[in-house]
């Protein structure tokens, strides 16, 4: 490990703290929103409204993912969807001045309480675990027997990740199983970690469905009007941050997306699911490495 010593006073911990907070409180004020009935674009609107008006920049739209959905679905601007009886998982993310801070939990209306306490015991497990000079490998098998502990399966190809600069996903990966490659964690390293449990067999695939896109690159050979337009405003606006369709001003967003997706200039988050009929929990917190283990920002 480096020497040089890593301040966690610094100003880019404050503003990670900073986004944790405010976070913490969305999280809390939109799960209380979510009941059956509700629709999800009004609880997605709420939630990244409240973000900024408590003075956090939203950092990816609010995901709202239902039973075998694990991630990656967000609503359309004239999404009709409503909560049912459902596994509902909504997982958030804020920045400030581009230092993030991101958190997921599950609220649910179909009585399987201890597979939403799987994933939650297993965060736990894990932020018990974590600190410097541990191996996320050892992290990823406390999560996995934990989940193991209560009868289900974590979901091994989605992982926890560092928190960057504007950077929702860099290294160090967090894996919800054992592994024997991954790193030894260092003092100042942010990191969000994200176990999902399951019913079904633990593997997530990509659905049809996408609602959530990244910026590639900041050229873009395209010509037609809109495309340009929506580039502009991904540019400017969103940055290399994940944005939703229904965030785009311009008049045929779907046209846009699919034009710039086809030059790689954008890439794409399809939804990711289990098989249709089984359930997904998940539980996350982002935490800071410290000389004693971690603390958590999104308590
Ligand atoms: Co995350």
């Amino acid at each position: 490990m480096a020497d040089e010593a890593v301040d966690l006073d610094d100003e880019r911990y404050e503003k990670h703290r900073e986004a944790g907070e405010i976070l913490a409180q969305v999280r809390e004020e939109t799960v209380e929103r979510i009941e059956p009935g509700v629709s999800h674009l009004e609880v997605a609107t709420y939630a990244e409204d409240r973000i900024r008006e408590l003075g956090g920049e939203v950092a990816f739209p609010l995901n709202i993912s239902i039973d075998e959905v694990a991630a990656h679905d967000t609503p359309s601007a004239d999404d009709e969807r409503v909560f049912g009886e459902e596994m509902i998982n909504i997982d958030l993310g804020v920045h400030i001045d581009g230092w993030l801070a991101d958190t997921a939990i599950t609220v649910d209306f179909t009585g399987n309480d201890d597979l939403v306490e799987a994933s939650e015991a297993a965060l736990e497990a894990a932020i018990d675990t974590i600190g410097p000079g541990v191996h996320t490998g050892e992290v990823g098998a406390a999560i996995e027997e934990t989940i193991d502990g209560y009868g289900y399966n974590p979901v091994v190809n989605l992982t926890g990740h560092g928190l960057g600069h504007y950077d929702q996903h860099c290294p160090p990966n967090i894996p919800n199983r054992a592994v024997e490659q991954g790193i030894e964690l260092e003092v100042g390293q942010v990191v969000a970690i994200e176990p999902f449990a399951t019913d079904g067999g633990g593997k997530v695939m990509e659905g049809s469905r996408t609602e959530i896109f990244v910026l590639e690159r900041e050229d873009a050979p395209v010509r037609d009007r809109t495309s340009r337009e929506a580039f502009k405003q991904i540019v400017e606006e969103f940055t290399t941050l994940p944005f939703a369709t229904r965030w785009l001003d311009v008049r045929r967003p779907e046209m846009a997306l699919r034009r710039l997706l086809q030059h790689e200039v954008i890439d794409s988050y399809p939804v990711l699911k289990e098989d249709e009929g089984c359930l997904v929990s998940q539980r996350e917190h982002t935490v800071i490495i410290t000389d004693d283990g971690a603390e958590v920002t999104t308590r």
